[in-house]
């Protein structure tokens, strides 16, 4: 559970606090939630995600044999594999579904060597006793003979000990037979299971990133250790197998006594074994209709979910992104064919294996009828993230996982510009911020937040190596190459990129590779910057956090700080650049755009900067840099006086910046909780998503802190004030919305609810009664579902509460479930939310997965609060075990 929910709420308030007008009513909250957050004395939202805390390197002692340490030597290089895999999709005799292959590699020796390497993990080779691994050469020569082979299960390798040794420059095979299981654990060469009409259908399929392809066949599993794959599959004739190239010969035979077809694909280009992927199952598959492009693009999913039409968004939006990609890097896509497939069961979102995407079914299914804007924009943004490894990843690879930040980041930048190229009419460049940007922010203004690079020998075992994907690698990194792409103007960043590609095109970079493509493309631009790319973007990369920029615009002076959501937090880690950035400022004053300002030092003083008369300075323009900033308190006041004149005046973007930085600044005590309640004031007149969706989760806080005390009601009423027009402007637009209206809408209905406005309680009630009059034809739009199942029950009673619950028991729809067991917890009867407790810990009830979460939610309600907190004490042995 998140901190900050149970701290003691007897603030003292003061009698003005009741008083109507909306400034005094502010001061008064301002002065009470000053109090609230220094006595709870907690340092604002735990992040998710990027919380661990990394320390240092641990300087363990080399381990003196080299099948003890993680990473491979460099004595060989691998060529080509020739794999054949047979995955049963039924049981052995033993009750296991195992799957059985054989292997032949091809590498080079590098230096001279008595020993191979290749890694090996859950694999038996024990039932082919005396035949664990055949070394032999392919030009007839004679290779070394083998004087023991066994398995290392620490570092997950096949260790083979020769009796002579390996000639540097000559090739060498090495064949293995072997049999794994095909477990359900989403790791490696794994099962997947579903129920289609009542039948039980297996799939088998593969999760190799980052340290499983192991799991499926010896491999040398390094990204860098790149070679070319000719797969076989083995299956039954029923099914369908795919691979990273297409089929190219397909023959049915009887093998040990069964009907099989033997499925072998083209060879692929030079790639890591991490993006490896093969897949037999029974889904059925879409395809453009016209030949005119030579790249075959296919969605695979279950049958059904094909005819029902579910994959057509899809298809549709991957022809458009691969089109905007190829020109976006000047570079054609690498390969013959693009297969984007739905798994019922998977553990990421989804995975960019190449040229056989693997995704979540919420992710690359969309159904018109009953999914949401919210469904369709994750459809859209996670096929253009998966596309766009297919160039920066893919054909380029990091060497090593500790560059990991710069692939994810990549890719989690770039997903907004290829979606924007899908659906130009949703503004989703602007979603960068609150999706990525400020969500960095939160996590990066923590001590506990790390740097996003680490050392190449830091990072060695597989734990350290699944501990790189975290906020910091995707959101940081997006942020800060968009603030680099900002910098340089997009034309200088794609022609540094293409560049890049060009040159390292089937092979593996380190990141400041990127840098010296990027530092000779805006040389030859000629663009001035104060410093060299590395310099400026070192002081990003290898330093955690980010400055907050203090603009005191009475003087010119500028000046940055290291920003810390815990004023009281003490930072132990060092840092060769003493906390201090080069910081890109893009401005704005007297309504006009500036020239780019560069802070290079702590402080300074920028004479352009003083401000006199009414006018007010505006810097950050659409947060393209990675920071935040504050102002003097009179320039404070003139923003929000623009604000509330005339809003347009500022970027969209911007006003959700200036309510985020004002309430971050506020929890970090840097500026008076006044200001930060002051930036709300005009969202009278706001009718755009972003800034209210940052008013929102600000005020969330605001919720928390006051939902018992007597400030609870004051701060209601402001609130529904602010929302009230935007309530009502939303409920009569006539359809269709546009994407980001349907997002607003939802939030306006919500805080309606909340806060009370008329008829909007009275709304949701009758639309949810219409639901349960007709349960088979639900008319509410899925937009406002999350809101209207939630608001319905707190407004409702038992009745509406007991239907909720049959329609949670009988969905069939994942989401639609989720929907309806965060929204059980709403409602305002103590003993309805006391059986709901009950029933979250009952696993016929609620799946036990989903127990805590459930218990999270009714402790979110202020009614169930407090019991929420005994039951969970009470129950702490019982949920802790399970
Ligand atoms: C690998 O398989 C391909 C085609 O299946 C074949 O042409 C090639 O000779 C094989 N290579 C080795 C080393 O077995
Ligand atoms: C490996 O194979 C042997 C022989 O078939 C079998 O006894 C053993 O249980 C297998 N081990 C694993 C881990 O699958
Ligand atoms: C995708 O859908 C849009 C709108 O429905 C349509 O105009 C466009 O032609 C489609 N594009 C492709 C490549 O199918
Ligand atoms: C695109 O690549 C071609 C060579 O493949 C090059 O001539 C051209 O200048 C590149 N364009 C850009 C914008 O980088
Ligand atoms: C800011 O973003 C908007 C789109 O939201 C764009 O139209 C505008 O050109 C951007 N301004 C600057 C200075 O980058
Ligand atoms: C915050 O602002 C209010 C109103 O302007 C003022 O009364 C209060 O003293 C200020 N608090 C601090 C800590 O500056
Ligand atoms: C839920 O499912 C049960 C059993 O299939 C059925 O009897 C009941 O009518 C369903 N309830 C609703 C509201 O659809
Ligand atoms: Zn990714």
């Amino acid at each position: 559970m998140s901190q900050g929910i149970y701290i003691s709420k007897n603030a003292a308030v003061t009698a003005a606090v009741l008083a109507a007008a909306a400034m005094v009513t502010i001061i008064a909250l301002s002065v009470a939630y000053s109090k609230q957050k220094t006595s709870a004395g907690e340092g604002g939202g735990a992040g998710e995600g990027g919380g661990g805390t990394q320390v240092g390197p641990t300087p363990a002692p080399e381990p003196k044999e080299p099948w003890d340490r993680y990473r491979l030597p460099d004595t060989l290089s691998p060529v080509s594999y020739n794999v054949t895999l047979w995955p049963r999709l039924e049981k052995d005799e033993g009750g296991r579904y195992i799957f059985t292959g054989h292997s032949a590699v091809v590498f080079q020796c590098v230096k001279e060597t008595d020993l191979i390497l290749i890694h090996s993990s859950k694999l038996n080779f024990t039932m082919f006793e005396g035949h664990q691994a055949t070394l032999t050469t392919l030009d007839g020569r004679r290779a070394p003979a083998i004087r023991t082979t066994w398995l290392q299960p620490k570092t997950e390798y096949l260790v083979v000990q020769l009796s002579g040794t390996l000639v540097p420059g000559r090739s060498y095979q090495l064949y293995t037979k072997f049999q794994g299981e095909l477990a359900d654990d989403l790791e490696g060469f794994y099962r997947s299971e579903y129920v289609e009409d009542g039948v039980r259908k297996i799939v088998a399929t593969t999760q190799m990133q980052a340290t499983y392809a192991r799991q499926a066949f010896p491999c040398f599993d390094e990204p860098a250790m790149k070679a070319v794959f000719h797969m076989t599959l083995i299956h039954p004739r029923s099914t369908t197998a795919l691979a990273n190239g297409r089929d190219a010969v397909i023959t049915d035979t009887i093998l040990e006594g069964t009907d099989v077809r033997i499925t072998t694909f083209e060879p692929t280009k030079p790639m890591s074994t991490y993006i490896l992927a093969f897949i037999v199952s029974d889904f059925g598959s879409i395809k453009k209709d016209d030949s005119s492009s030579t790249t075959l693009v296919r969605i695979w999913a279950r049958k059904k979910a094909l005819e029902l039409g579910h994959g057509a968004y899809a298809l549709n939006v991957t022809l458009r992104m691969l089109e905007f990609f190829e020109s976006y890097y000047n570079t054609s896509y690498p390969l013959s064919k693009s297969d984007q497939v739905a798994l019922p069961d998977f553990n990421a979102g989804a995975m960019e294996n190449w040229g056989l995407i693997t995704y979540r079914e919420t992710s690359l299914l969309y159904d018109p009828r009953t999914s949401s804007n919210g469904n369709k924009e994750r459809v859209l943004t996670v096929i253009a993230h998966e596309l766009a490894h297919m160039w920066f990843g893919n054909l380029v690879t990091l060497r090593w996982w500790n560059d990991l930040w710069l692939n994810e980041g990549f890719a989690s930048y770039v997903e907004y510009l290829g979606a924007d190229h899908a659906e130009p009419s949703w503004h989703i460049k602007d979603m960068i911020v609150q999706g990525d940007v400020q969500r960095a922010f939160t996590v990066d203004s923590l001590v506990s937040s790390h740097p996003l690079t680490r050392k190449e020998e830091e990072v060695n075992k597989p734990e350290e190596i699944s501990q790189m994907f975290d906020t910091i690698s995707y959101s940081k990194g997006a942020a800060v190459l968009r603030m680099l792409s900002e910098f340089l103007s997009e034309p200088v960043f794609v022609k540094g990129l293409s560049s890049y590609l060009h040159q390292f095109a089937f092979g593996n970079t380190v990141y400041t590779d990127l840098w010296d493509h990027l530092e000779r493309a805006r040389r030859r631009e000629g663009l001035h910057l104060p410093d060299s790319i590395h310099e400026i973007m070192n002081r990003w990369i290898l330093q955690m956090g980010f400055p907050v920029v203090t603009i005191d615009t009475t003087t010119g002076s500028i000046s940055q700080q290291h920003f810390l959501l815990d004023p009281d937090a003490v930072v132990d880690r060092p840092s060769i650049y003493n906390y201090q950035w080069i910081v890109p400022i893009k401005w704005m004053k007297n309504r006009v755009e500036q020239e780019q300002h560069w802070l290079t030092d702590k402080t300074a003083v920028f004479e352009p900067m003083r401000v006199s008369g009414g006018e007010w300075l505006l810097a950050n323009m659409n947060v393209s840099g990675y920071y935040r900033v504050n102002y003097d308190l009179q320039n404070w006041e003139r923003l929000f006086t623009q604000l509330s004149s005339n809003h347009q005046a500022i970027p969209v973007i911007n006003r959700a910046q200036i309510i985020d930085d004002a309430f971050s600044l506020a929890s970090a005590r840097i500026l008076n909780t006044t200001v930060a309640l002051q930036s709300t004031r005009y969202l009278v007149q706001e009718r755009e998503y972003i800034p209210w969706q940052a008013a929102s989760s600000s005020l969330y806080y605001f919720f928390q802190m006051f939902d018992r005390t007597e400030v609870y009601g004051p701060m209601l009423a402001y609130l529904k004030k602010l929302v009230g027009p935007l309530y009502e402007y939303s409920m009569k637009i006539d359809r269709p919305l546009s994407h980001t209206m349907a997002y607003t809408r939802s939030i306006a209905l919500s805080l309606a609810c909340t806060t009370g406005v008329p008829g909007s309680n009275e709304q949701v009630l009758e639309w949810f009664r219409q639901w349960m009059r007709e349960p088979n034809d639900i008319g509410i739009d899925p937009n406002l579902k999350t809101t209207v199942y939630c608001k319905a029950i707190a407004a409702g009673g038992e009745a509406e509460w007991n239907f909720a619950w049959e329609m949670f028991r009988n969905a069939t729809v994942a989401s639609e479930a989720a929907r309806l067991r965060s929204a059980l917890a709403c409602t305002k009867v103590p003993w309805l939310l006391n059986r709901y407790l009950q029933y979250s810990l009952d696993p016929t009830k609620i799946r036990k997965q989903d127990a805590t979460s459930t218990i999270g939610y009714i402790a979110n309600n202020v009614v169930g609060q407090s019991f929420a907190w005994d039951f969970f004490r009470s129950k702490w042995d019982y949920l802790f075990k399970e």
